[in-house]
């Protein structure tokens, strides 16, 4: 088992990477009720997960302290504000109160709500991240971004609550399908290319044993990348500065999901046609030079396929203006500046824009 430990300015907490994990997060939940005798436990998954690792995750608690099961249904249209409500009811009705633990088991949905429940119920409770996705592992569940969708975007609800501790099981990833595996590397290759020329060079020369799932090839991925996310929150935690670059691929991305109704691409899948995007203008700017520049497609590509989707460019270009990490008239944009490095540049001008989307959408159109 690997831990890393996430230290901001308000928060410390560790994150365990390994095999075989659901045991030790018994025992960690175990040791957190002795030192608050009351303390009630619940755990939000979903049935679907709840279906295939509910057993394992129960038996290690002894008979009598299992954590109450909670339930959302799975799908991004879930992630909203009357589920935040329902689920807050439940937990009153079962008697929860201010030292009670929530666990939150499985994707980046559950994770994003969970830790939003634990912000605001009773003004906040203690809870721990248990990612079941490889998305979730190396990125949802690390820097305390909580919060849930309105139909007028996603995310626009939400806080800062970090998680007490994240058990990154590399078990439960077994029954993740395939195309749900290759959207979460998408995210992995994208801290390669900002900030970890190592991880890079790993998925570069790796990609059938990630993609084959062999445990140590995965533990390697996850490690470097919650690595890289922990260093940046560390650094700049409420996203003033560096951790915008961990928007790498997300302008774009944000604006194809919305432009495509969030149906038609998972999350990753949109944010690698983003970073492909992203990097025309970098490419036309001589930011990043081609030989690099092609590397970093064919690492992408490599952990592809990267499905077709169907939009027009006046469509993205308006979403792309609308999307709230840009500033007002300013059009903001990280690029790569060679493998491991990335910048913030703010004044990507329309035209720019216009020809990385209409580059994007004739290799999308496909
Ligand atoms: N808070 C943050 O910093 C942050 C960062 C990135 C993404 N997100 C959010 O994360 C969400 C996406 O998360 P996701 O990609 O994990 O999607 P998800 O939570 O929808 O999970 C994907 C699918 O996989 C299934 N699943 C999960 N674990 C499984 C397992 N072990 N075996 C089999 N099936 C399994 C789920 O039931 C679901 O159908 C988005 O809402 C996004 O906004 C948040
Ligand atoms: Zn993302």
């Amino acid at each position: 088992m690997r831990t890393i430990h996430v230290k901001t300015a308000s928060a410390d907490y560790p994150v365990f990477i390994g095999r075989n994990l659901l045991a030790q997060v018994a025992r960690h939940v175990q040791r957190s009720v002795q030192k608050s005798a009351a303390r009630s436990t619940f755990v939000l998954t979903s049935p679907e997960i709840w279906a295939l690792w509910g057993k394992q995750f129960l038996a290690p608690f002894p008979k009598g302290q299992q954590p109450t099961a909670l339930f959302l249904p799975a799908g991004e249209r879930f992630k909203r504000l009357a589920q935040v409500e329902r689920l807050a009811s439940e937990l009153a009705e079962a008697g929860a109160d201010r030292s009670s633990l929530l666990i939150a088991f499985g994707g980046g949905i559950i994770g994003d709500l969970a830790g939003f429940l634990a912000a605001i119920y009773m003004r906040g409770i203690d809870y721990i991240q248990v990612p079941t996705t490889l998305l979730a592992q190396v990125d949802s569940s690390v820097g305390g971004k909580t919060g849930v969708n309105l139909a007028a975007g996603k995310n626009l609800i939400g806080s800062f609550h970090h998680p007490r501790a994240v058990f990154a099981d590399i078990d439960v990833l077994q029954t993740l399908p395939d195309r749900e595996l290759r959207a979460g590397l998408f995210e992995s290759v994208k801290a390669g290319i900002i900030r970890d020329a190592a991880l890079f060079r790993f998925m570069e020369q790796n990609s059938k044993t990630i993609l084959a799932r062999e445990p140590a090839a995965l533990e390697r991925v996850i490690v470097a990348s919650i690595r890289m996310k922990a260093g940046v929150v560390a650094i700049d935690e409420r996203e003033s500065g560096l951790r915008m670059i961990l928007n790498y691929g997300h302008t774009l991305g944000h604006a194809i999901e919305a432009a495509t109704g969030y149906r038609t691409l998972l999350h990753g899948e949109a944010i690698a046609w983003g970073m492909l995007a992203a990097l025309q203008i970098a490419l036309a700017r001589n930011t990043v030079g081609s030989d690099q520049a092609e590397r970093i497609e064919q690492t992408i590509l490599a952990y592809g396929p990267l499905p077709p989707f169907r939009a027009t460019p006046a469509k993205l270009l308006a979403a792309a203006g609308r999307d709230k990490k840009n500033r007002a008239g300013t059009r903001r944009f990280i690029l790569p500046k060679g493998i491991g490095n990335a910048v913030i540049v703010e004044d990507v001008m329309e035209a720019e824009l216009l020809s990385a989307i209409n580059w994007t959408l004739a290799h999308a159109h496909k």
